[in-house]
């Protein structure tokens, strides 16, 4: 599965990139907002750090505005994945910029139905939000579990991008589901790396190896 950060903190981005297993980035206008900065200056930032898709969002609810800033912020940088809210107009443009070879991550995907008609336009990410999912008291993973299995049954190419991830488990659960994406927030990324165990390891095998001469 590979892992992408869901922030805009560039400190974070280089953070996470400095570990190796970062695959690309997420972003949307709540995350660039809480940075104070531009859009596209933020986009061409995390272009340097991270070489991967890097998700920028469109907000133009018009198909024709849709589709001319879904090709605008597609020409920012090679890496850039234009993210399409699911909508009716947003179908209609993911189709259309598509088929020019612009890649489409359909956000707020919240059904394995708005994902099957994403992956029919011509999607090549949906992200399904598990969090908020789950906050409205249904049970996100097995939102994932359902759109792994239609592409799989139809051997269709989007790729499923587990969204709104809220801990550790997730990121597990999302793996197991056979997701091919999981975008993590900062937070989450760097407590996968931690175990009370490992640290209760390191902290006894440095004392015992106080007991021999260093090699
Ligand atoms: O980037 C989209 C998604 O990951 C947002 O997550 O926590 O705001 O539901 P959250």
């Amino acid at each position: 599965m590979r892992i992408f950060m869901d922030t805009a903190n560039i400190d974070d981005i280089r953070r996470g990139a400095a570990l190796g297993v970062v695959d690309g980035v997420t972003t949307n206008p709540t995350l660039v907002a809480k940075e104070g900065v531009q859009y596209r200056d933020r986009i061409m930032e995390i272009c340097e750090v991270v070489d991967g898709p890097i998700s920028a969002e469109c907000i133009s609810m018009e198909y024709e505005p849709l589709v001319e800033e879904a090709r605008r912020v597609a020409s920012w940088h090679p890496n850039v994945v234009v993210k399409i809210p699911m909508s009716e107009v947003g179908l209609r443009a993911i189709k259309t910029v598509s088929a020019e070879g612009i890649r489409v991550n359909t956000t707020l995907v919240f059904s394995a139905n708005q994902a099957l008609l994403a992956a029919k336009a011509g999607a090549a990410f949906v992200s399904p939000f598990i969090g908020r999912l789950n906050d409205a008291g249904h049970d996100g993973m097995e939102v994932i579990r359902e759109i792994v299995s239609v592409f799989d049954t139809f051997n269709l190419p989007t790729q499923v991008l587990s969204a709104s991830i809220r801990n550790p488990r997730d990121v597990t659960e999302a793996a197991l589901a056979g997701s091919h994406v999981a975008t993590l927030p900062p937070a989450v990324l760097f407590a996968m790396v931690n175990h009370p165990l490992t640290d209760k390891g390191i902290e006894i095998f440095l004392n015992d190896a106080k007991k021999y001469s260093p090699v």
